[in-house]
């Protein structure tokens, strides 16, 4: 496999994790370049389950270097948290894993300001996962925030943190809002520096000097296009760049040694948190959908909203990410419908759009135009290769591809690594 980014192209969740832990078979390094412990991957193997959150998904594979690139948001207690977990149940992590010193760091002064901004928002509220990743990369543009190079030095740092932790608790008095106690987080930080610091380098040079020698590398994003800052549903979104360009951005290595891009997408759509969602489901269907699809949150157990695939949507995902090897997840959950429907067109005010609206405001007053699919009506999670999918079922991958012009690459008829094949 070639140098590859892999993205979510609906409003995440979408299995990137388990889309990256079959790719990592072929891969020498899996960096992850946006987003912090928002992320919720899910990886089966065999019976054990894993919810990578900071970890790049290629870590259950022995032999894979893993990144935290230096776009990512980090909290040093969490992140101490998933190596002890993994390390718990027999994985080696330390020797694998290396930390951009330019990452940002996540403190608990960041959490409380994320629900903070909620509570102040009300009803606009976003739907944050609290983890103060939008608080975090604030402080990062507003260049005062903690990178991971400073857990290198502890004086130093102790010194910045007691800055940084004392301007929110000012905040949070003011607001009446319950303060940080900054020694006892102080305290909780040294005590997993001396676990983090040796991770810590300059991933940019590890990143090139691998790909250097010839290795393999995948991009892991987190979240999905929807919730990209910049594209997605603004300001229902999370506050990174989740779309390809990122990956370089976020890692160091330029876009001239990357040769594909993998989208991942569900054969219908979820959403977790607030704002539009063009396809959503209200009724009976859309329950099914989610008890069928498990479609809770894996970071916040937050139930999700879900909907019809929308191609137009896609389409334009899969046009930004420049997509080349498209990935359709949990086809197996459409198996009992039996119609399929899948956006092709909105109508707005009168008028058929075959794109989308100019404005945001305007994609939760879209009525979706379907065109309906026959269900398969069959069971799809045995099959183990393309000819072994009932034939309607085929049908409508082709379809989704087709609409979304993204040629189709891999298919997942399960939550488990086995149940995925390549087409
Ligand atoms: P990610 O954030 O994109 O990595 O996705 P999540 O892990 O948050 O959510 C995807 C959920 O669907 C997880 O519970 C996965 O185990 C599960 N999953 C992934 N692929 C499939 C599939 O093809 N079929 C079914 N039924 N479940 C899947
Ligand atoms: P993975 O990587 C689904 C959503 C939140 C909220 C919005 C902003 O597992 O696909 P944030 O905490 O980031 O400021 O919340 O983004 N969100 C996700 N939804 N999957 C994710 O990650 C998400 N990460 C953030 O629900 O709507
Ligand atoms: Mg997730």
């Amino acid at each position: 496999m070639a140098n590859s980014i892999l993205v979510g192209l609906q409003w995440g969740d979408e299995g990137k994790g388990k889309i990256i832990d079959v790719l990592t078979e072929n891969v020498d390094m899996v960096v992850r370049f946006q987003g912090g412990n928002n992320a919720g991957h899910t990886v089966e193997v065999g019976d054990e389950k894993f919810v990578l959150h900071l970890i790049p998904s290629g870590i259950l594979h022995a032999g894979c270097q893993c990144v935290i690139g230096n776009g990512v948001v980090v909290n040093p207690l969490t992140l101490a948290q998933e190596i002890a977990d993994l390390e718990a149940r027999g994985y080696e992590v330390v020797d694998r894993l290396r930390i951009s010193s330019r990452a940002q760091l996540v403190f608990s002064y960041h959490c409380v300001m994320d629900g903070l901004f909620e509570h102040k928002l009300g009803e606009n509220k976003i739907g944050t996962t609290k983890r103060g990743i939008g608080p975090a990369y604030a402080d990062k543009v507003n260049r005062v925030g903690i990178r991971a190079g400073e857990l290198l030095n502890l004086p130093r740092m102790e010194h910045h943190f007691r800055t940084q932790a004392k301007f929110y608790n000012d905040i949070f008095a003011e607001a009446s809002v319950p303060t940080v106690d900054i020694d006892s987080e102080w305290a909780s930080i040294k005590g997993v520096a001396d676990k983090l610091a040796p991770l810590v380098e300059d991933t940019v040079l590890s990143i090139n000097q691998a790909v250097g020698q010839g290795l393999k590398v995948l991009f892991e994003g987190a979240q999905g296009m929807w919730l990209d800052v910049d594209f997605g549903t603004y300001p229902y979104v999370t506050s990174s760049n989740t779309t390809a360009g990122a990956a370089c951005t976020g890692s160091g290595l330029a876009p001239s040694r990357i040769e594909h891009v993998v989208g991942v997408a569900k054969a219908y759509c979820t959403r977790v948190g607030e704002g539009p969602f063009m396809t959503e489901l209200h009724d009976e269907e859309g329950k099914r959908m989610a008890s069928l699809g498990n479609e809770f949150g894996a970071t916040t157990g937050r139930p999700r909203r879900c909907g019809w695939f929308d191609a137009v949507a896609t389409r334009y995902s899969a046009m930004l990410n420049g997509v080349d090897q498209l990935a359709l997840t949990k086809l197996d959950v459409l198996d009992d419908f039996e119609t399929i429907k899948v956006c092709v067109a909105y109508d707005l005010d009168g008028r058929r759009l075959s794109e989308m609206p100019i404005a945001v405001a305007d994609y939760a007053r879209v009525n979706p135009v379907y065109r309906e699919f026959p269900g398969w009506c069959q069971k799809t999670s045995d099959a183990t290769c393309w000819e072994e999918l009932p034939e309607r079922c085929r049908e409508y991958l082709q379809a989704l591809s087709g609409l979304i012009e993204a040629p189709l690459k891999i298919v997942s008829v399960g939550p488990r690594r086995d149940q995925t094949f390549f087409v």
